[in-house]
């Protein structure tokens, strides 16, 4: 009894944390921290901070979709030069997470012209932390790049270390589910970004013209179906840390799991390459959506979607390796294409390419600006509104009114 309420009290206590995010996404996942019951919110670039309890970062951790990262800060102090920072890892008593037997990492980013190299101020971290383990009780943490038990984050701005703990230990896009990809996948993380920009709350159609491996209809059918975005994902570093209180855990991912709904949705997934969709069906399984998503080998162009309204939501090729004719070809094609066979549609576009974006021959009624890994994008709301004559009736699933 004593230990449960004692547990309880720390399980209480409440501390700031920053998930990390791509940038765009700042206030999607703000909105998303809201409904996790996070308190607080602050949107910084790249990353939301919150306050929450211990539940509150299980939560995140498991809930989130479009976080990348839950960092825990653990303190702050300065360090003038190499030895005051070792010093300062040093002072923080590691054992209050792991043991000598635990595996560690360390991420370091500088912003200062004290310190020189990251992954040198990295080792030095990792150095502080095995010699306190080493002084103690003769042995030391090894060192796991992939899946830690322990990810130490280090920032250092000017002379000011903070020191925080990163409870997911590998990126949260991770999920579980995609084991095998087509070329130039979406990170899951932004396309569960890109669904929750567009509004879309999976009652209206979603249709994936070029879907590669899927990643976009089933980041939808997740959504749509409330599947937490860590259901199918195995490893977090807090479930390893001194303090992981299991029965919390498996109440907050119980709860997550019986939340699971069964409603209705209609998501297309439709791919040119039968080697790629071969693919995306594989992550569909893996998803356990199959029920949800109906999938095509076909040309977009080619292709007739189910009549009425729906929403398009594509990442076409970039054209990269295209000569710009084929560029104004290929995106001059999917704007004839929608203007055809799309009418009543809202359709989205995620491209890096100005010129393709031109050729698409359609006015844009919201344009937002994200990142594709290093990839600056535009993400282009088209409306392809059912009034015009030539547009609403050029689809024969759509009969003229008498
Ligand atoms: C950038 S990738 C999409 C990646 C996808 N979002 C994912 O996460 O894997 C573009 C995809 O469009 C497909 N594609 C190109 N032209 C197409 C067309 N006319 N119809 C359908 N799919 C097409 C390509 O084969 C490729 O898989």
């Amino acid at each position: 009894m004593l230990r449960n309420s004692k547990m309880e009290e720390k399980n209480s206590a409440e501390f700031r944390m920053v998930a990390k995010t791509m940038q765009g996404l700042e206030e999607v996942l703000g909105k998303e921290l809201i409904r996790i019951g996070a308190r607080d919110i602050e949107v910084h670039n790249r990353a939301v901070s919150f306050v929450g309890d211990k539940g509150t970062m299980y939560k995140a951790n498991f809930l989130l979709r479009t976080a990348l990262r839950i960092l825990m800060p653990v303190t702050e102090f300065e360090a003038n030069n190499e030895q005051e920072f070792y010093n300062g890892i040093m002072n923080i008593d590691w054992s209050q997470w792991i043991d000598e037997k635990n595996t560690i990492a360390v991420d370091c980013t500088l912003n200062t012209e004290l310190f020189h190299h990251s992954f040198f101020m990295a080792q030095k971290c990792k150095d502080a932390v095995a010699d306190q383990f080493r002084n103690k009780t003769g042995e030391r943490p090894s060192v796991d790049k992939d899946q830690p038990d322990l990810r130490i984050n280090v920032h250092i701005t000017q002379n000011k270390v903070t020191v925080a703990l990163d409870s997911s230990g590998s990126s949260l896009h991770k999920r579980g589910y995609r084991h095998d990809t087509g070329r130039a996948p979406l990170n899951e993380v932004l396309a569960a970004g890109m669904i929750q920009l567009t509004g879309w709350d999976g009652r209206l159609k979603l249709i994936d013209p070029m879907c590669g491996s899927a990643t976009i209809p089933i980041e939808a059918a997740m959504f749509a179906a409330n599947i937490p975005a860590g259901y199918f994902r195995d490893y977090y570093a807090f479930l390893k840390w001194r303090d992981f209180d299991s029965d919390l855990w498996e109440k907050i991912t119980e709860g997550a799991i019986n939340r699971i709904n069964n409603n209705p949705v209609e998501i297309y997934g439709v791919e040119i390459s039968s080697n790629t969709l071969k693919k995306g069906r594989e992550n569909i399984r893996n998803a356990k959506v199959e029920d949800l998503i109906k999938t095509f080998c076909a040309d977009f162009n080619t292709w007739d979607p189910p009549a009425g309204t729906g929403i398009v939501i594509m990442n076409p090729p970039y054209g990269e390796r295209m000569d710009k004719d084929d560029i104004t070809t290929f995106y001059k094609a999917i704007g004839d294409t929608l203007k055809k066979k799309y009418a009543g549609y809202s359709a989205w576009i995620l491209s890096s390419n100005p010129e393709g974006f031109k050729s698409v021959g359609l006015k844009p009624t919201r344009r937002i600006h994200l990142y594709n890994g290093p990839l600056e994008c535009r993400f282009m709301k088209f409306e392809m509104y059912g009034g015009s004559k030539r547009t609403k009736f050029q689809n024969p699933q759509q009969k003229e009114p008498s």
